[in-house]
């Protein structure tokens, strides 16, 4: 290694992987929750017709403010609360965790989404995992306890959970969210393929923020995440968000794909119905599937031995999933499955039960 990036880079940053994304050419992709439509022919005609004048030699509005407005319209957001927006929801955890002190650290329930240790560790935050029980809902106690020895700064609940596809006990959720002292996030990556959600009740707690996306719902190619919260939290993280965040074409394409609402939800409804299917088909198995209100199932083998021989047998039939086992942890034997289209499932559980 170069000297100089050995003296100059943190150790922590030395010490980390990036985050890889696995080759998926020519797979059938089910690795990484997308939707798996394209989206509604009448949004493509809009589409097209910014192509006439495009605008891409002008920076972006600052504040993106239609798209802003559109998104408090699509998701009925409270006039009460305000709206930041991230070039994905990812940097809308690193924004978060750009603003706060730090010092008290973060706290999650673990397995959760890796981006949560993954930003503390560049910033040099202090991390603590709170493992699930045994059927990945929160271990109450555990997380009190947690609470009141570290006060954390920042507590993130994906909500439901990523990969575990589960959401919370929400009377547990509240409870966490009582005993807090720092700000708790609630991230609602999958608020598409759930009825539960913190947005309408928001803006009775005063330490919480929902954290979102419309990746899942069908856009996940525009980087578009968004965070609603009381003002003065707002205020803050806006401050660090660089100027420019969301580029001119995903903001003529959100505005454009949020008048379409309804046919998203439309999608969404067909993504539950799936996984609905493919958990019943699934279930003839013996394997442990886990309830999920996502649009993935996660999936229990054997063993690792088990998982891993399915997971590449798949990937020798073209279709790409997750394998989140390892041994020796919480996810041992398990695999993350992206509900698909009707064919992309059917041609899953037909090589999966090949490879079983
Ligand atoms: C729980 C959770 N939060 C956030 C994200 C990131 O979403 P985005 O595409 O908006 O960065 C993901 C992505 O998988 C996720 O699972």
């Amino acid at each position: 290694m170069v000297d100089a990036v050995k003296r100059l880079i943190k150790p922590q940053i030395q010490a980390l992987s990036a985050y890889h994304v696995p080759n998926s050419d020519g797979l059938i992709k089910l690795d990484a929750m997308e939707n798996p439509y394209s989206w509604p022919e009448q949004a493509e005609a809009q589409w097209r017709s910014v192509f006439a004048d495009p605008e891409v030699n002008r920076y972006p509005d600052p504040s993106a403010t239609e798209v802003r407005q559109a998104l408090r319209e699509a998701m009925s957001i409270a006039d009460d609360l305000d709206i930041v927006l991230g070039n994905g929801s990812d940097e809308i955890i690193q924004m978060i965790l750009m603003a706060v002190n730090g010092a008290a650290g973060v706290l999650v329930p673990t397995p959760t989404f890796v981006m949560y240790e993954m930003i503390a560790q560049f910033f040099s935050i202090p991390f603590y995992g709170v493992p699930l029980t045994e059927d990945f809902e929160l271990d109450l106690p555990a997380m009190l306890a947690a609470v009141k020895k570290h006060q954390p700064d920042v507590i993130f609940l994906a909500y439901p959970n990523n990969p575990t596809g589960n959401a919370f006990v929400e009377a547990d959720v509240n409870a966490i969210i009582k005993a807090a002292d720092g700000l708790v996030v609630i991230d609602e990556a999958y608020a598409p393929f759930t009825d539960v959600s913190y947005l309408e009740t928001l803006s009775q707690w005063d330490n919480v923020v929902v954290m979102r996306t419309v990746s899942k719902m069908g856009l996940a190619g525009l980087r578009l995440g968004y965070l609603v919260g009381h003002p003065d939290w707002i205020e803050q993280f806006d401050k660090v968000r660089l100027p420019y965040n969301i580029n001119v074409l995903t903001q003529k394409a959100a505005v454009i794909a949020l008048s379409h609402q309804s046919d998203f939800d439309e999608q969404a409804m067909k993504i539950r119905e799936s996984r609905q299917q493919l958990m019943e088909a699934l279930s003839e198995l013996p394997i442990n599937i886990f309830p999920s209100e996502t649009n993935f199932l996660l999936i229990r083998m054997a063993d690792h031995e088990q998982a891993l021989s399915v997971f590449d047998g798949l990937k020798q039939e073209g279709i790409l999933i997750k394998i989140l086992s390892r041994p020796d942890t919480p996810l041992v034997g398990c695999l993350r499955v992206t509900v698909g289209s009707e064919p992309e499932n059917t041609a899953f559980l037909a090589a999966f039960k090949r490879h079983f």
